[in-house]
């Protein structure tokens, strides 16, 4: 599958350059209000009663800030924070190194921490609730357990499959944080913001106008100025104009709403071929050439969330929104 521009998955050229664009202190982190009241409170608080602060777990979907603010806490804690995920920590032994290898008060990340196994979450219980470990020394009849105490940490957890954490984990957090999809205005300063660490001008409506194209997406919205900043580059400005903006957008095939050919090739699908639906998955999926898992986790999440799609028992209608979307007439039903 090719990189596609408006995914909301981290590809390899994020990866690189994200952590130069990743702000620092919760000050300079855009939108998330909610959680960001709650945390400086939280933070705060600790910090007041000398204790470090309460395990955390940040949910959302891709893109949206979880491994930011993570990083973000522990700046505001003053604290070192140590990264690793769900599938990293292969066996209890792995964990146990990571945990005991802590200091006082640092936070401990575990990203995709529903991928957890089993045999080790159970490790992290104890960790989690008193600071201990429980580990058996020798093998058989004389195999004894002994516990180990640990420094006190912060573990924060991120995930984007709430649904998927066991209860038993989720309870052991202290503070359960959601992340929500960012309006247009957070979106353009955040733009705003990436453009002058790049060191590129941009008109506001430039930025509104990337903005509206990035699916409540920080991410997206980050690589889409990227992409608009090359255009900028090529033709000599060092400044993105709004007129530029929509051109170089346009020649990204990123529409006014964020959707790609992608995108216009399941809904058209639906609509030239199913009159709309409804039509079930699999009869999509051969249709249109994509699995159906891949339709079900990459390209459907957006378009039920901005309206485009509704899921029934049987099976999937595009809305009266995306006609008007294409400037089509709606098919009467009778
Ligand atoms: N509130 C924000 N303000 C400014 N920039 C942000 C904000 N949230 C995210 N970003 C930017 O978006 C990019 C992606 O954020 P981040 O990597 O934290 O997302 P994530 O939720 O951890 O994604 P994933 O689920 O893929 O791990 C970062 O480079 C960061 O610069
Ligand atoms: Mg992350």
């Amino acid at each position: 599958m090719d990189e596609r521009l408006v995914s909301s998955e981290a590809d390899s050229h994020d990866s690189y350059l994200e952590q130069s664009l990743r702000p620092q202190t919760l000050s300079q982190y855009i939108g998330q209000d909610k959680v960001k009241d709650n945390l400086k409170v939280f933070i705060e608080a600790a910090k007041l009663r000398g204790e470090t602060l309460d395990h955390v777990l940040l949910y959302g979907p891709p893109g949206l800030g979880k491994t930011t603010l993570a990083t973000i806490v522990a700046n505001e804690m003053g604290v070192n924070i140590r990264t690793t995920s769900g599938p990293a920590i292969e066996r209890p032994g792995d964990l146990a190194a990571i945990l005991t290898a802590l200091e006082p008060g640092d936070v401990l990340f575990i990203d995709e921490i529903h991928r957890l196994q089993r045999s080790i979450e159970e490790v992290l219980y104890p960790a989690m609730e008193d600071f201990c470990l429980d580990i058996v020394i020798g093998k058989g009849s004389t195999a004894r357990s002994v516990r180990l105490d640990l420094p006190p940490f912060t573990l924060i957890g991120a995930t984007t499959r709430l649904g998927l954490l066991t209860a038993p984990l989720r309870d052991r957090f202290g503070v359960l944080s959601r992340l929500e999809y960012y309006d247009e205005t957070q979106l353009s300063l955040i733009i705003q913001r990436t453009a002058e660490i790049l060191e590129i001008g941009i008109e506001d409506q430039g930025a509104v106008e990337m903005a509206r194209r990035s699916r409540g997406t920080p991410r997206i919205a980050n690589r889409l100025l990227r992409r608009v900043r090359d255009f900028a580059q090529v033709i000599g400005v060092d400044t993105i104009s709004t007129g530029l903006a929509i051109d170089a957008l346009e020649k990204l095939q990123v529409d006014k709403l964020g959707l790609d050919h992608i995108d216009h090739k399941l809904l058209l699908g639906i609509i030239e071929k199913f009159r709309g639906g409804p039509v079930g998955i699999d009869t999509i999926s051969a249709t249109i050439g994509e699995e159906s898992h891949t339709i079900e986790d990459v390209y459907e999440p957006y378009l039920l969330q901005i309206g485009f799609l509704q899921r029934t028992p049987r099976g999937r209608i595009v809305t009266e929104r995306v006609y008007q979307h294409f400037n089509m007439e709606a098919p009467k039903h009778g």
